[in-house]
């Protein structure tokens, strides 16, 4: 697992799981992080969501076909070669919201999901825990 992070946070991050750290400062840690993975890396889940962070996911991407990048607000990756998807977490909780400009209604099915999704998700890091060593790379980044 390879995050970006300031670099005072490298430490924690790695104790809570993390194998790589980078600077999100620098505007070359997207192509270092492509360098490292040799451009195997297939999906980024990007939570600043921002231009940058956009942009860093796209130069750490695989330029082979198939690679993915997931974010938290309603925007694609910069490269048309990747399929981009975005997620608005609050639809989980099963009730109406307004999130920027846009209202969103209740949804029973989100609700539900999440339900499964958060038991299904605690089993799955246990079991990752357990078979994985420390240091293997794992083609997923956290921005
Ligand atoms: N989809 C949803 O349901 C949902 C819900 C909430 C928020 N969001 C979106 O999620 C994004 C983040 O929201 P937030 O409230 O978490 O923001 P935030 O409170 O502003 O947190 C951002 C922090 O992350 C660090 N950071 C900035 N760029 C980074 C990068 N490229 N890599 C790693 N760390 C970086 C910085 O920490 P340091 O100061 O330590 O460097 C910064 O203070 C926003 O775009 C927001 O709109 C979406």
């Amino acid at each position: 697992m390879i995050t970006t992070c300031a670099p005072a946070q490298y430490e924690r991050l790695k104790s809570l799981g993390a194998d790589h750290c980078f600077d999100y400062h620098l505007s070359q840690t997207g192509d270092q992080i492509r360098r490292l993975t040799e451009n195997r890396l297939r999906f980024a889940w990007d939570t600043i969501a921002n231009e940058n962070s956009a942009r860093m996911c796209a130069d750490a991407l695989s330029t082979d076909p198939g690679a993915r990048y997931g974010t938290t607000n309603p925007m694609k990756s910069p490269r048309a070669d990747v399929e981009s998807t975005a997620v608005v977490m609050y639809t989980m909780m099963g009730e109406a919201f307004k999130y920027g400009t846009t209202n969103y209604p209740a949804c029973r099915d989100d609700f539900e999901f999440a339900k499964r999704f958060m038991t299904l998700t605690e089993s799955l890091l246990d079991l990752v825990r357990a078979i994985w060593a420390p240091n293997e790379l794992v083609s997923l980044m956290s921005i």
